[in-house]
């Protein structure tokens, strides 16, 4: 300690203020330990000098981020605004002397000290010769990086050796505090500036294959689509209708280093089995009735590509063992050929139904279903992730206004309202869904009472146990009771024509979600005498 001469005042009372510092200690260590938010602490490990040790203000300065000023980082006995008047060059006043020569510094009288500036004005009121004024620098690996200062009153029955002693201890804990929270924040800023970049670049990614949402659900299918894409690995997307497995399947394929070669979709519900079977490996000249000229299939086509087998739980028996051997052995002959061919093709398939079910139900050969299995990607239900419908409405709907010349809002009730539906048609019912309303829409605002009738009814996105699929889709929850009012013809008009509406109009989709065949469903469509709407 430099400068002044420590003026003694009797320590009468020794042993209780060990105990009392050891108190204070005690406390402030816990507070330190327990820390979550670095300023909040340090102002409560200062309110513990006052508490404990009776030190009228404390406060802690900190040389700022430009590294030319003190100012006052934490405090107990100022205001807001006098904490930040408390501002200080590197030289000036106490703080200064202090800091600058990295040594304690005591004014037994404020008063009568021309280095004490009072710039705060925190100490009006207190009569002259009655403030003592003690500071301690505060010291990382033996450089200053702060002040740490105490005002008592005079004639406090303590020695100053004493509080400098014992600030100076606190000084050294704040310090280390301070070192480990920096290294902290250090650590935690890098960690948001990496988070946020890869955030920005997979947004980016998906943003350009238009695939919309920033659901934790939806994350987790991009990071996948990340970890699965380098490699050439089968890959099995797995969810219900309309939850976006084509489009994902894209985005792997552009993902992967084949993006520069084709890209191949098949639907495997969508032909025979005798055509599927010539569409997917190819037939020579004289194959069959037909077969006019040679044709090569999708395989070939696929060759150092990828083949996206959509509907993958349809696939016909005979073909799931061919299929199996092109996975295994990357080979197949083309029909009506005994000539082996190779191909080097990279399978995603998908499917809306459950692949266990249909193997226990011997519709699906069990090894097929586990070489498909490898990386399997589930798409959540929009249901599910509840986040995204506002994005997603957002997105169709600016697109349907652009496509249609209208500049079409949502009011808040709208957005509410679908962002409660159950969708279970999931995105594309919801896109269908936009299309529609803003080709329809009369006035600016789309509102609940212009939603179609099927939506706003009680039940809602269900079917009557009647129609249920035989393999039902998760989509499909369980049957509500059917009101009594009602026909059964009424009903079954009403859910034909919804799970028509949900599917865009597709009659195959609608007929699956229904469980009936395409003609079945076609005959529905007469008898109830229900078109696709003109738009
Ligand atoms: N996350 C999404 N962001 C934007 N559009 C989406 C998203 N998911 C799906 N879509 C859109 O919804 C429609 C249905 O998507 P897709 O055909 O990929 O579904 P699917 O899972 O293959 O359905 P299905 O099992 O009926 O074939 C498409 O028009 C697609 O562009
Ligand atoms: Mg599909």
């Amino acid at each position: 300690m430099k400068e002044h001469a420590l003026p003694h005042t009797p320590c009468i009372t020794a042993a209780s203020t060990v105990a009392l510092e050891v108190q204070a200690l005690y406390n402030i260590v816990n507070l330190i330990g327990s820390a979550v938010h670095l300023d909040t602490t340090l102002s409560s490990v200062l309110k513990v000098l006052h508490d404990t040790l009776r030190m009228e203000r404390a406060t802690l300065a900190l040389v700022d981020e430009s590294g030319r000023h003190l100012s006052i980082r934490a405090s107990y006995g100022l205001s807001v605004e006098e904490e930040q008047r408390g501002v200080y060059g590197l030289n000036e006043g106490i703080y200064g002397q202090v800091f600058s020569t990295g040594s304690p510094f005591v004014v037994p009288d404020v008063h009568s000290e021309p280095l004490f500036l009072n710039r705060t004005g925190a100490r009006p009121k207190i009569a002259k010769t009655t403030i003592s004024f003690i500071g301690v620098p505060v010291l990382l690996s033996g450089v200053p990086v702060g002040v740490l200062s105490v005002d008592r009153l005079f004639g406090v029955e303590i020695s100053f050796e004493e509080d400098v002693r014992f600030l100076t201890v606190l000084a050294t804990l704040i310090a280390q505090f301070l070192s480990l929270n920096r290294a902290i924040r250090r650590d935690r800023e890098q960690l948001v500036r990496e988070n946020l970049s890869l955030k920005e670049k997979l947004h980016d990614r998906y943003h350009r294959h238009q695939i919309i949402g920033q659901s934790k659900a939806m994350q987790e299918v991009y990071w996948s689509i990340e970890r699965v894409a380098p490699s050439g690995a089968t890959v099995l997307l797995l969810g219900e209708s309309g939850t976006g497995k084509e489009l994902v399947a894209r985005a792997v394929h552009d993902a992967s280093p084949r993006k520069n070669e084709a890209f191949i979709k098949v639907n495997c519900a969508a032909l025979p089995e005798n055509l599927l079977e010539s569409e997917l490996f190819g037939h020579e000249k004289g194959a069959f009735t037909g077969a006019v000229v040679a044709r090569i299939g999708r395989f070939e086509q696929a060759d150092r590509g990828t083949i996206f087998l959509d509907e993958i739980g349809e696939l016909p028996l005979l073909l799931q063992a061919k299929l199996l051997r092109v996975l295994q052995e990357q080979q197949f002959e083309r029909l009506g050929s005994s000539r082996t061919q190779e191909v080097d093709v990279r399978i995603i398939a998908a499917t809306n139904v459950s692949l266990e079910r249909a193997v226990a139900l011997g519709n699906f050969r069990n090894d097929l279903f586990y070489r498909l299995n490898v990386v399997p990607i589930n798409l959540p239900p929009l249901r599910k992730r509840r986040d995204d419908i506002p994005l997603l409405l957002d997105h169709f709907l600016r697109s349907s206004n652009k496509r249609n010349e209208k500049n079409l809002r949502m009011s808040q009730e709208f957005l509410d309202f679908l962002t409660e539906y159950e969708w279970p048609g999931n995105v594309r019912e919801l896109q269908n869904l936009v299309e529609r309303m803003v080709i329809l829409a009369s006035g600016d605002i789309l509102r609940v009472e212009d939603l179609p009738e099927y939506m706003v009814s009680p039940d809602s996105g269900r079917v009557p146990p009647a129609l249920e699929p035989v393999l039902p889709s998760s989509a499909v929850t369980a049957a509500p009771a059917v009101p009594a009012r009602k026909s059964l013809k009424d009903i079954e008009r009403e859910q034909v024509e919804s799970a028509l509406i949900r599917n865009g109009w597709v009659q195959s989709r609608a007929a699956r979600e229904l469980g009936l065949t395409q003609r079945q469903l076609g005959y529905r469509m007469k008898k109830f005498d229900l078109h696709r709407p003109e738009y």
